[in-house]
């Protein structure tokens, strides 16, 4: 059973705090109780509709035909900007801190609000239309939310793209979406160093006819290779084009943005959310979890290629007319005070970052910290993986004084918003563990056969009952939606997480037990980088696992055969991990490649991730059952190898 310390609730917070602990028992009990009446009453607070809805839920998780607020009609833009109109038309929206300290810019809820209306008249004019799919390659810049929510204004459908992505990667997911127009950038620029956007942009373009348009948002300004008929500038278009562009009425059941995560397999999931209950999912979680009050700067660091930028970098806030800080640069750059600094310039009361960074932060010594005040914070938040205790001790310690509660938030793309969480002024802190479920969710943790396990036993987490935040469908492919998260514990929802619970029903998330590698937070499928290093002409086969590492969390360890004749050299090593990070992105680094003259593999020819796994991680003692193996030889030479390298 996990056990650990416990931090009752920061005085200070309990004062503000919307929820306390009784009140949570009370306003869960009924969310699971009453899920109908309970979502209803959320909706109407948190979301203006055109026309109300009809039901508030249909379908369940055999039928999986899900839908929310039925009949409902509403605009996702017109939620996030022009409803606070009244109220905060001179209130920011965003601050934006670009990568040079000296470097800011903030718009208030007037200014987006324009902005977005002249930029969906662009769109508009260069024939985007409601339901088309527009791809998103931009870096951490204003132009981000405000290209996201023109697309969402005119009914069209975001699927941004990582800008760290490769080329290859960008062709992948707009073929996948078939995306009729591409937004990018000259170059983005993080941490001094440039990143050629439009390059890149090019190159995948070369593979997909049906982009017809480019939209290029001016950065650095660095040179350019520009093609007349398809290419055309952010901030021209944005001149010529009228300021007055009115919301499309949508039901709720339509797609609001495709956003593209690793799976198990090598093609990566396009992940669809539909308007009407992402928006509610994302709008309360936000208020409730970071218990956002008006006058709060906000500060989530997540990049907006993934998910935690879309539901808590803009939409979350932005739907409670929120202050919502966007920075462009990394922790390290130009020192390791940047982000307490930042902090401290734009005076935020919350703060919002990965695991992994308050490891790399820790390990650089408390004096990047301390020279910073950090006075403005009230609230710490992490995201993406789990926290060890001693990560938490720190972020709570030396980040926030002992004064700030930290809400450990577990979620994935796939739920569109924060499921299990502790909340500010509710839930009595215990460090690594993500707390309790946020309302409506009912998670469990189950066996194979999907029978409960007892208090402190590990098994598989699902959620039994749906939630308006889970996605709609994988785009394109419901049989692999149903395949992936239904179909091994039919009638629930599969999160591909192992986790345990404790006496006091605290959910202790372990990690991914699929073939999901999480590094640095960012979701990596093994089968991604195993068809990249299957696809060299002298490599036979490989698999890729997960191993520990103490400041990503994980690192990608690779087992890898070469063909007959092909000797395993350094330079082929050094070839292999350039090549994966060629064809998949800066972010997806191999930390080791193990050669092996081959690989451990059951009678039917399956690879056993499970003991690749153990050995990557040197966990020896256990390595479980072994006697489907063909031939168990295999496992003692790498593990005798592993002890040579
Ligand atoms: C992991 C990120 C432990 C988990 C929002 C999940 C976490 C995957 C936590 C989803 C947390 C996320 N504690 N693990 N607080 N938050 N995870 O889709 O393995 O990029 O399944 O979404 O991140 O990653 P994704």
């Amino acid at each position: 059973m996990k056990k650990s310390k416990i931090y009752d609730v920061p005085a200070s917070i309990a004062k503000e705090a919307y929820i306390n602990t009784e009140k949570y028992h009370t306003l869960y009990k009924r969310s699971i109780e009453n899920p109908d009446a309970f979502w209803a009453e959320q909706a109407k607070e948190f979301i203006t509709w055109f026309t109300p809805w009809k039901s508030v839920q249909s379908g369940d998780f055999d039928t999986l035909d899900i839908r929310w607020f039925s009949g409902g009609k509403l605009n996702a833009c017109y939620n996030c900007v022009d409803r606070h109109l009244k109220q905060r038309k001179d209130k920011i929206a965003i601050i934006w801190q670009g990568d040079d300290p000296n470097e800011t810019l903030t718009l208030t809820y007037a200014e987006l609000h324009e902005k977005i209306n002249r930029f969906s008249n662009v769109l508009k004019n260069l024939g985007v239309k409601s339901g088309d799919r527009v791809c998103i390659y931009l870096p951490m810049v204003p132009e981000v939310a405000i290209a996201m929510l023109a697309v969402a204004r005119i009914g069209a459908v975001h699927s941004v793209v990582f800008s760290a992505f490769s080329s290859d990667s960008l062709k992948t997911r707009i073929l996948d979406a078939d995306c009729k127009l591409l937004i990018t950038a000259d170059e983005g620029i993080r941490g001094g160093k440039t990143n050629p956007l439009k390059k890149q942009a090019d190159k995948a373009l070369e593979k997909c006819p049906n982009v017809k348009q480019v939209i290029v948002v001016k950065r650095t300004g660095g040179p350019v290779p520009w093609n007349k008929e398809r290419d055309v500038w952010y901030h021209e278009a944005l001149q010529q084009a009228s300021s007055e562009c009115p919301a499309e009425k949508l039901d709720a059941d339509s797609p609001l943005f495709i956003l593209y995560t690793s799976g198990s397999t090598g093609k990566p999931k396009g992940i669809l959310h539909a308007t009407g209950g992402y928006l509610v999912y994302a709008a309360i979680t936000y208020k409730y979890v970071f218990n956002y009050q008006e006058k709060d700067i906000y500060w989530c660091t997540a990049d907006i290629g993934w998910v935690t930028g879309h539901s808590y970098l803009i939409y979350g806030p932005l739907l409670n007319g929120a202050t919502t800080l966007m920075f462009e640069g990394v922790p390290h750059y130009p020192t390791f005070s940047r982000f307490w600094e930042i902090v401290d310039k734009h005076q935020v009361t919350i703060f919002y970052t990965a695991p992994t960074a308050i490891r790399a932060l820790h390990k650089q010594g408390d004096q990047w910290v301390k020279s910073t005040s950090r006075k403005s914070l009230k609230l710490l938040g992490t995201v993406g993986e789990p926290i060890n205790p001693d990560a938490w001790e720190w972020y709570y310690r030396v980040i926030g004084d002992k004064r700030c509660p930290i809400v450990d938030t577990w979620w994935q793309t796939e739920t569109g918003g924060i499921l299990i969480t502790p909340l500010p002024g509710a839930t009595p802190l215990k460090p690594g563990s993500a707390g309790w479920p946020f309302f409506g969710i009912s998670p469990d943790i189950v066996d194979e056969q999907g029978q409960s396990v007892e208090a402190g036993k590990t098994g598989n987490l699902i959620i039994k009952k749906p939630w308006p935040g889970l996605m709609k469908t994988i785009y394109g492919d419901q049989e692999r939606f149903k395949e992936t998260y239904f179909k091994t514990l039919p009638g629930n929802y599969l999160t591909g997480d192992s986790a345990e619970r404790d006496e006091d029903g605290y959910f202790w998330i372990t990690g991914r037990n699929d073939d999901i590698i999480k590094v640095s937070g960012h979701r990596i499928g093994s089968g991604e980088i195993e068809f990249i290093l299957n696809s060299h002409p002298g490599i036979a086969e490989s698999a890729a696992v997960a191993a520990p590492d103490e400041i990503k969390g994980n690192s990608i360890y690779a087992f890898v055969t070469t063909k007959s004749g092909v000797q395993p050299t350094q330079a082929l090593e050094k070839e292999l991990i350039q090549k994966v990070r060629d064809e998949i992105g800066a972010h997806a680094i191999i930390g080791t490649i193990q050669w092996a003259k081959d690989l451990p593999k059951t009678r039917s020819g399956k690879i056993m991730r499970r003991l690749l796994r153990k050995i990557a991680s040197d966990e020896l003692t256990d390595l479980g059952d072994t006697s489907t193996l063909a031939d168990p030889g295999v496992v003692d030479d790498l593990i005798a190898d592993k002890e040579k390298m």
